[in-house]
């Protein structure tokens, strides 16, 4: 487990992840020794005629190297579950996540089963304003000689990014930025979406930082949104009335982004009713430009109106008034709509007869809802002015939740509902790395209610120690993952009190924790093939926070493998142990497997009562001979089966 990782990380390049990437995307591209085929690449371009640039353009900083050293490393943490939150009622069957932790940890822990699977991605991180308390803070404790050594510097580069530690300048805020944004990217889903909150301070940074990161064409917009409508007046000349949002995704050509809700006094123009619902009425003679009979001749044909029934017709029929788009000055104009439209959707078409023109108007129904189920949504702007985004607003929010003002600069909650409405879907998964008060939380029970969604989201939150001068400190809270997780559980409660919606709002609660130098020294010096030296409860050592190691190294392993914080886990009885199975994996965490255990696995296999892929081994749990055993015994069940038998340290 972390010496695993440790003996990774001995070994991690810079461009590792990089690499890893290119590997899963053009494997063609790489022999069997693992080396890259440029020449097959360039003939591939040439011949598919895609112009190349060499324009050298690029963003630098100082770090940029070790930052990307950084993406390439495992995380040497283990993921803790808060066994009695997790247990409790309303947690016990929730989706929801929050784990408590850095979130480069965080991602590298969630890569292994949520690559791909985010749709929607909100950070608001430090915006290096010089009084929001960013310094850049990494505790993995290089030495400039070790920078030299794994990523390459020289001498002189490795001193400075050494001394970027506790510093709040561009490079330092890049080089915390550009990993977890490197990261973060892995996890969103192909049409998945990120917004980054930031105001002038790093804005133009973190828009070069982005289009490296996503690339340009993953460039989908920057939202101003105006946050402080009477400006900061701490500005000299001209007083900021906004921040920015800025809005990535793989490609923005394929990026999911739905629209804007609309307000009530845009659904209460849907005034109509008929049998499909809700709707409006507009001209179907095109207004505009472009309206013209010359523009689209095609367009410009007679409707057919029975002045009894007020019926319509494509078809001329006797006595019926005949109907054609003349604008208000006589000339003639042409319908929104072609014939073959209006005569396959002739039912929402209306007449109306106009007296004063003595003549009929033909109108469209335009109903509220599409498909009789989903609201319809207006495109949503670059400028994203509204009331309820007023900074203010977020901090009365917390204000009257948490009884105190005791979050610093929260989001409004009614800016996150566009966020979450404009990047997720109903069923979609929704994290916010940087939580602080845990607004996106809200937002999305809210956008839940609304909908009845199903909606779930990750937050991630650093354990920051909170000043004993803070009023948060007087409120009784010692770290700020403990207001964001009580903003949580108290918005959860008022929107249920408030909708009566039956939404999820509990949450799974993990902290990621390092283990001790004594047990890194212990793991380090353990030899997997000398049977004396079987340490026999070493599990314990992963023991947190009250939560048995075997649990711990379970969570950990779970997520490592595919299976995600919130996986169903069953207990098969061997001849006395007890194996733990997730989907097609066992977990042979604790120690006490005997050589009658491992029999019993292989009866259970061959028998088909049981139907393994891979029997995942805490190697200091189980002894050099039944390992041993083991790995003999499954490589040739007589089933045919194969099951690989991974050991962990
Ligand atoms: C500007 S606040 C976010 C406020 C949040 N949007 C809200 O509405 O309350 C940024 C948060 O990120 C947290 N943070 C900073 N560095 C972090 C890290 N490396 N891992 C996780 N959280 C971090 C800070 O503690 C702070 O709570």
């Amino acid at each position: 487990m972390i010496r695993d990782a440790h003996e990774a990380n001995e070994a991690a390049r810079p461009n590792d992840f990089e690499l890893t990437r290119l590997r899963a995307a053009l494997p063609g591209y790489f022999d069997k020794d693992g080396d890259f085929r440029l020449d097959r690449l360039q003939e591939a371009l040439s011949s598919a005629d895609v112009s190349m640039t060499r324009e050298g353009y690029e963003l630098k900083f100082l770090g940029k190297s070790y930052a990307k050293y950084l993406t390439s490393t495992r995380t040497e943490t283990v993921v803790v579950p808060d066994v009695e939150h997790n247990a409790e009622a309303t947690n016990a069957g929730s989706e929801n996540l929050y784990i408590v932790g850095d979130n480069l940890d965080a991602l590298k822990h969630l890569l292994g089963s949520y690559a791909g699977k985010v749709k929607c991605i909100y950070i608001d991180p430090p915006y290096n304003t010089g009084s929001d308390g960013f310094v850049y803070v990494d505790d993995f404790g290089f030495t400039a000689k070790d920078l030299v050594e794994k990523v390459g510097l020289d001498e002189d580069e490795a001193q400075r990014v050494i001394a970027l530690q506790g510093k709040s300048s561009h490079s330092a805020w890049l080089t915390f930025m550009y990993p977890r944004l490197d990261l973060a990217k892995e996890l969103l889903t192909d049409d998945g979406v990120i917004f980054v909150s930031i105001d002038d301070n790093e804005q133009a940074n973190l828009k070069a930082l982005c289009d490296e990161v996503f690339g340009e064409q993953g460039f989908v917009a920057t939202v101003a949104v105006k946050n402080n409508p009477r400006g900061r007046q701490s500005n000299t000349s001209i007083a900021p009335v906004h921040d920015y949002i800025l809005i990535y995704s793989k490609a923005a050509a394929t990026a999911g982004i739905g629209g804007k809700r609309l307000t009530q006094a845009q659904r209460d123009e849907y005034k109509f009713e008929d049998e499909n619902g809700n709707y409006r009425l507009l001209g179907l003679r095109q207004r505009g430009v472009a309206s013209l009979r010359e523009d689209r001749p095609d367009m410009f044909f007679p409707i057919y109106v029975n002045p009894e029934s007020e019926e319509i017709s494509l078809a001329e029929q006797a006595g019926w008034h005949e109907v054609l788009p003349r604008k208000s000055d006589g000339r003639d104009g042409r319908w929104m709509w072609g014939k073959v439209k209006c005569l396959a959707e002739t039912d929402r078409l209306v007449a109306k007869f106009v007296a004063r023109r003595g003549e009929y108007d033909i109108s469209v129904k335009d109903y509220l809802n599409r498909d009789g189920l989903i609201e319809r949504t207006k495109k949503s702007f670059t400028i994203w002015d509204d009331k309820g985004f007023n900074q203010q607003v977020g901090t009365q929010e917390v204000k009257e939740l948490l009884a105190g003002d005791i979050a610093s600069y929260p989001k409004p909650t009614p800016l996150l509902e566009e966020v979450v409405q404009l990047g997720a879907g109903p069923q979609d998964i929704v994290m916010d790395f940087f939580s602080g008060s845990g607004t996106t939380a809200e937002a999305v029970m809210r956008a839940n209610a609304f909908d009845d969604g199903s909606r779930k989201f990750i937050m991630v939150q650093i354990p920051d120690v909170i000043d004993s001068g803070d009023a948060a400190y007087a409120a009784g809270y010692r770290t700020i993952d403990e207001i964001g997780r009580a903003r949580i559980t108290k918005a959860a409660i008022k929107v249920k009190n408030e909708t009566g919606a039956a939404i999820d709002t509990g949450f799974k609660l993990f902290r990621l924790q390092e283990p001790s130098v004594k047990t890194l020294d212990e793991m380090q010096s353990f030899d997997p093939n000398e049977e004396t030296l079987l340490l026999d409860d070493f599990v314990s050592k992963f023991a947190f926070d009250g939560t048995p190691g075997a649990q711990v190294a379970l969570a950990t392993w779970l997520v490592e493998d595919g299976f995600g914080l919130t996986a169903e886990v069953t207990c098969v009885e061997l001849d006395e142990y007890e194996l733990q199975v997730c989907d097609d994996t066992g977990y042979v965490i604790e120690p006490g497997l005997s050589s009658a255990d491992a029999m019993a696995l292989v009866a259970k296999l061959e028998a088909g009562e049981l139907d393994l892929k891979r029997l995942v081994i805490f190697g200091y749990s189980v002894s050099f001979s039944v390992m041993h055993e083991l790995k003999q015994n499954l490589r040739s069940l007589r089933s045919g089966q194969t099951v690989t038998v991974i050991e962990r340290y």
